[in-house]
């Protein structure tokens, strides 16, 4: 296209300056057309069919999935347009579940918010929702189907940006669902918790999963000290709840907040952060010294540590041992609280605030329960804080700004900065540096870990040595990372993944977002944190050196072990643990086991297994063919590989897949003749 090129949107000449689709040029005209099914980061879908617009000589057509061409006059607010879009409305609300006053997405639902933006006051159709059941089997998301629009943002996002594909569409025409896949709950799926789903479904089909209630509970209990953990992440989000801008800092705030609510002591994870960096920095430095388990991973972040241990087990022992600074908080303030004041470790309770859906998953893990009391015994999004305040009628903006309390209130930037992808890398180079040149650094900041990429490569020189370090945020892109490092392409001295793009600050725990503007300002609000502290170095935090000094004894010691370290497993599954899709009540069965391991579904699984689905459907071939899935066939270089009766194939299309069908269909008919006949 040329330089000088535009269309007309709504009269106005636009320029057009390489938009791939009508919608961005719209946008640029300061028009906000409705829009369910369009994400910039996502692919286009065009399923929602909002975005229709008029484009003169060629009719209605949505503007998400239309290039746009020079000369073009495009109309958005036609009178067909505007009813066209009441009426899909409508029909999405006789469909939905009416539920609105009680729904957790209520201040904060797209569909409700279109509802009201169109000046919707009556639905004339026929309420056709179908009271399907909620699952709330996870330990992080609802699902509840009642409420899905099926625009088909979760699926996209989980398997496209994620790289997990645990939730699909199902069924076809008006039977079409979105489910977790094989049709199982969410928790026995290979869901790794990260809500990114829930975080971009414009209803309330995926929320996160409350605990409230919960926690209102043991704050009315006189015999419970309640103590809480805010994660550095929430202080530059909780005030977007309050009409505060994105990234504006309410430490103090928050902490007032908290002690009106009835919390007995207000403190802050990134001083775990703090002590994190240095048991991290050194387990670092001993790998580097005996050549073991390089890379080192980090292991903050709940969803890539499952991610890891389900599609990667061969790469669990590099995850760093480390619990995330969420555990040992937990860990560490139960032991002190319960030695300083008398009182039992199941009367102290835990509860951490957190951006994060994983860290709900991450507190239930068996390894952190003891005696059959949690370290942390409940985790609430800043979503779910920000309806606490609400509830106790507290006005956030005006409350006179607290402190936290000590030890556990006192971070250094370092600390702070876990809230942003890139982060860790940082605070373990501040302290990394000095260790090992043995020399105090006049500035601490290394803002090569920092940016909008996804994948950041970093090398620095240390000491006479080379260090190579990448900073990944967003699980596919810590796939395409680990495939690399697989196959020699790249070598790493250390890893650190976040699984929600941007890192905690894009949590699905936060205050709801759509726009990457509100990360990126939060991201800004992170570092501007730093800079106000006073220290930004972990290893000069005088409350952590104390803290070695009188209790833990050596960094990585005996008693550091017992309470700030872990281990992972594999959760792998194999191909003895197939899981049943469709299945034939014939006589004699077809059966077709498709593998979902990690290398298939790199080359393609998922959508062969849809379309053999499909094709078993179209060919009326349901009462013959059995259909399964299993985990790794141990073929992974020839994937996406099926097995039809006894035969495997390799390479497998869904061409390969029907033939094999159909010569196995022939060769059972042929037994059964002979059967008849003997
Ligand atoms: S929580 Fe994450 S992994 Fe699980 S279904 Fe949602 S996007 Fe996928
Ligand atoms: S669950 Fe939400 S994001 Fe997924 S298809 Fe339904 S409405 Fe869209
Ligand atoms: S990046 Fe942060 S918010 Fe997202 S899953 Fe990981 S720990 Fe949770
Ligand atoms: S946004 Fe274009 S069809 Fe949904
Ligand atoms: S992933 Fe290993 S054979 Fe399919």
């Amino acid at each position: 296209m040329n330089e000088n090129d535009f269309l007309i949107v709504d009269n106005k000449e636009i320029p057009i300056e390489g938009e791939q689709n009508l919608l961005e040029l719209i946008r640029k005209a300061k028009i906000d057309l409705p829009t369910f099914c369009y994400h910039s980061e996502l692919s286009v879908y065009g399923a929602c069919r909002l975005c229709m617009v008029y484009v003169e000589g060629m009719g209605l057509v949505p503007a998400c999935s239309t290039p746009p061409s020079p000369s073009m006059n495009v109309k958005t607010n036609t009178e067909d347009i505007r009813k066209m879009r009441k009426i899909i409305v409508e029909l999405l609300l006789a469909n939905h579940s009416q539920s609105c006053p009680t729904c957790q997405k209520s201040t904060t639902c797209q569909l409700q918010a279109l509802a009201r933006r169109l000046g919707i006051t009556e639905i004339r159709f026929k309420n056709q929702s179908k009271n399907i059941p909620v699952d709330d089997s996870s330990p992080s998301i609802v699902r509840d189907p009642n409420k899905c629009v099926l625009c088909g943002d979760c699926v996209r996002i989980c398997s496209e940006v994620q790289s997990v594909g645990a939730i699909d569409f199902a069924h076809r025409g008006a039977n079409t669902m979105v489910i977790p896949s094989f049709g199982k709950d969410l928790d026995k799926v290979e869901c790794v918790n990260c809500g990114q789903c829930a975080r971009i479904c414009p209803t309330g089909a995926l929320t996160p999963k409350s605990e409230v209630d919960e926690v209102w509970k043991v704050i009315h209990d006189p015999n419970k000290m309640v103590v809480a953990q805010i994660a550095p992440a929430v202080r530059v989000a909780l005030g977007e709840i309050f009409g505060m801008e994105p990234g504006v800092t309410t430490t103090g705030q928050t902490a007032a907040a908290l002690r009106a609510i009835g919390f007995n002591r207000v403190f802050d994870t990134s001083f775990t952060a703090d002590l994190t960096v240095i048991e991290e920095s050194n387990e670092f430095i001993k790998r580097i010294q005996k050549n073991e388990f390089i890379p080192q991973f980090t292991s903050c972040c709940p969803a890539w540590v499952k991610f890891v241990e389900q599609y990667y087990p061969e790469f669990v022992h590099n995850l760093s041992s480390c619990r995330s600074p969420q555990q040992m908080f937990g860990a560490l303030s139960k032991e002190i609280l319960a030695a300083q004041t008398g009182k039992k470790r199941e009367d102290i309770v835990v509860v951490s605030i957190m951006p994060c859906t994983a860290k709900k998953f991450e507190a239930k893990r068996p390894e952190f329960i003891h005696d059959g009391v949690r370290d942390v015994d409940h985790v609430i999004t800043t979503q779910e804080l920000g309806r606490m305040i609400e509830e106790a009628g507290l006005n956030f903006r005006e409350l006179d700004p607290e402190s936290f309390n000590l030890p556990f209130g006192f971070k250094t930037g370092a600390g702070v900065i876990f809230g942003n992808s890139g982060g860790v890398s940082e605070a373990v180079l501040r302290y990394v540096t000095e260790k090992l040149t043995g020399e105090k650094r006049e500035s601490y900041e290394f803002t090569s870990t920092r940016g909008e990429n996804g994948i950041r490569e970093i090398k620095i020189s240390l000491a006479g040595k080379e260090f190579s370090l990448a900073t990944v945020s967003g699980l596919g892109n810590a796939r395409q990372v680990l495939e690399k490092i697989k196959s020699g392409q790249a070598f790493y001295d250390f890893v650190e993944v976040m699984a929600c793009p941007g890192g905690c600050v894009g949590g699905a725990g936060q205050p709801v977002f759509t726009n990457p503007v509100v990360r990126q300002k939060r991201t800004k609000g992170i570092y501007e944190n730093d800079r106000m502290l006073e220290l930004h170095k972990s290893q000069d935090n005088p409350y952590i050196n104390e803290l070695y000094t009188s209790f833990l004894g050596e960094v990585g010691g005996h008693k550091a072990h017992e309470l700030l370290h872990t281990g992972y497993k594999s959760r792998k599954r194999i191909a003895d643990e197939g899981m049943s899709l469709s299945s034939s009540d014939g006589e004699q069965t077809i059966e077709v086991n498709v593998c979902f391991g990690t290398g298939c579904f790199l080359k393609g699984a998922q959508k062969l297994l849809r379309d053999i689905l499909v094709h078993i459907d179209t060919e009326q071939l349901g009462d013959k063919v059995s259909v399964s899935a299993s985990f790794c066939f141990e073929m992974c270089e020839k994937g996406p590989v099926i097995r039809v009766g006894d035969k495997v194939i390799e390479g497998c299309t869904l061409e390969k897949a029907a033939l094999a069908i159909e010569e196995e269909r022939q060769k059972v008919l042929g037994d059964k003749t002979v059967n008849s006949m003997q």
